[in-house]
């Protein structure tokens, strides 16, 4: 894919806006000095850039998508987080770190790969004692999900949902109007209309059923 057009689309300054939820989310823990912190499905690591500047902790993201840790890597050294931040190539499937690793877990968009149960159950042991998984996810079951927390071995902290419609009002609607944009501006390169329609209709997508798309921040500790 076209580097200069991912650059003019910039989906990351969009994503970004959503970023006051992570803060929501992270200012419902106790205050941790200098906390480890594990972030699992960083992606090009809009949150996980977020969690380093709300935190004075040591962060490791990781994904199995390399272009976009080198993304989450070039704005590591662009915001002078070499020091304290990591991006590392790996599944959430076979996350080999020691148990106790961890003093924070966080999660945005990544727990239904491997489902909400199996993805509590086996992180379990990368959090030392008294640490803390924070997970955010689809808000279908979140009944059913928040009775079950205390049996996959963590006591819910809090919760909360994004405002309905967030990720459509927030996120898609603004962005679909840089693409139109895009299009306007490139209605003469045949490959950049292929891209920019993908990105379409996943945005058409969402346009008929934005309530697919509601979310929620679960904040638990291990037991
Ligand atoms: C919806 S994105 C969320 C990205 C980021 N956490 C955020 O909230 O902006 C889901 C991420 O999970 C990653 N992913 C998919 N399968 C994975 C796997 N098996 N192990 C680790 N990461 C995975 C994708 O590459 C993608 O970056």
């Amino acid at each position: 894919m076209s580097k200069d057009l991912l650059f003019e689309i910039n989906q990351d300054h969009f994503r970004e806006v959503l970023n006051k939820y992570t803060r929501k989310a992270f200012q419902m823990l106790p205050k941790l000095e200098k906390p480890c912190i594990l972030d699992i499905g960083c992606g090009s690591g809009v949150p996980t850039i977020e969690l380093a500047k709300l935190s004075n902790g040591e962060i490791v993201g990781i994904d199995i998508n390399q272009s976009l840790l080198d993304k989450l890597n070039r704005k590591i050294e662009e915001e002078g987080f070499s020091n304290r931040m990591k991006a590392m190539k790996c599944s959430l499937f076979e996350i080999d770190f020691p148990d106790e690793s961890f003093d924070i877990i966080w999660a945005e968009g990544s727990i239904h790969i491997i489902g909400f149960e199996k993805g509590l159950r086996e992180w379990n042991r990368l959090l030392k004692t008294d640490g803390f998984l924070v997970v955010h996810d689809e808000i279908k079951n979140m009944s059913n999900k928040l009775e079950k927390i205390p049996s996959y071995g963590y006591k819910l902290i809090n919760y909360f949902s994004l405002p309905e419609d967030a990720w459509w009002i927030e996120y898609y609607s603004p962005l679909e109007i840089r693409i139109k944009e895009l299009r306007m501006k490139h209605s003469n390169d045949p490959e950049a209309l292929k891209i920019l329609k993908k990105y379409q209709n996943e945005i058409d997508m969402v346009k008929k059923n934005p309530k697919d798309c509601d979310s929620g921040f679960y904040i638990m500790k291990k037991l």
